[in-house]
């Protein structure tokens, strides 16, 4: 796998499609990008993707769900990863809403995105879709400050965007294939890498916000950049809680670059 890449849809969760692709990390693996239909009364689409597979996205998300149904495009936070293909979507979805934060809807501002269609939701707030509530839920790790998860009571369902994420060596169905070591690692290289504030933070604050998370219950766990992770709410958050504790992540400079390239 040397470019992004989508893969099918899967079923991952009680009315809830996973769309999945990959990208290519070289020398370290694959990482997941993943966006979600949620097949609610109002449908949602939980981020759009990644220009870069924008047509394979497309056809997609039009086998998961025909987008003019679509009500709400819920922008996990304004990452490339996670807004690459909305102008297409919005396109093809005329009655659907963009939810956003304030600071998103600043950083759409300055991505040239159309600002006529949001809608703002805070933390703490919940948006209803007609047969449930989506509470939206700041992750305990990220790296954008807008970045804004939902938590859905009807399907025991945290969509966490990149929180719980994996780099990992190679694409897998679910998160309980991969092996616990390999895991473990890929999660904490992950979180070293997107959120590299947590070698800086007090340990108890944020064992703080995991607890915040575990007291969700939630059955399924859908990070942007991992696979569907079933009953793991416990493990996930156990690897997380020592992340604070991976070296911070420092790429490959020129040198280290070309070499990689070369072999
Ligand atoms: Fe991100
Ligand atoms: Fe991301």
């Amino acid at each position: 796998m040397n470019e992004p890449t989508m893969l099918e849809s899967i079923n991952s969760a009680p009315d809830i499609v996973s769309l999945v692709s990959y990208i290519p990390i070289p020398g370290y693996g694959v990482l997941p990008v993943n966006a979600f239909v949620i097949k609610a009364r109002e449908p949602v689409l939980v981020d759009t993707g990644m220009t870069s597979v924008r047509s394979d996205f497309m056809r997609n998300l039009r086998a998961a769900i025909d987008p003019k149904d679509l009500r709400w495009i819920w922008l996990t936070h304004i990452d490339m990863d996670h807004i690459g293909n909305l102008e297409a979507v919005l396109a093809e979805a005329p009655d659907a809403r963009v939810v956003t934060s304030f600071i998103g809807m600043a950083k759409m501002g300055l991505h040239g995105l159309p600002l006529d269609r949001v809608f703002l939701l805070n933390p703490g707030q919940a948006l209803d879709v007609g047969d449930r509530q989506l509470l939206a839920i700041k992750p305990p790790t990220y790296d954008a400050p807008e970045t804004t998860g939902l938590f859905d009571q009807k399907s025991s369902t945290f969509i966490s965007a990149d929180s719980f994420g994996a780099i990992l060596e190679k694409p897998v169905d679910n998160a309980v294939d991969i092996n616990s070591k390999d895991l473990r690692e890929g999660s904490q290289l992950w979180a070293s890498i997107d959120a590299p504030w947590l070698s800086v933070v007090d340990h108890d604050k944020f064992g703080n916000t995991l607890s915040a998370i575990e007291k969700l219950n939630a059955d399924i766990i859908l990070s942007s950049h991992l696979p569907p992770a079933e009953n793991m709410c416990k493990t996930l958050l156990n690897i997380l809680s020592k992340a604070d504790q991976t070296p911070v992540f420092v790429g490959p400079d020129q040198h280290a670059l070309e070499k990689m390239m070369a072999a």
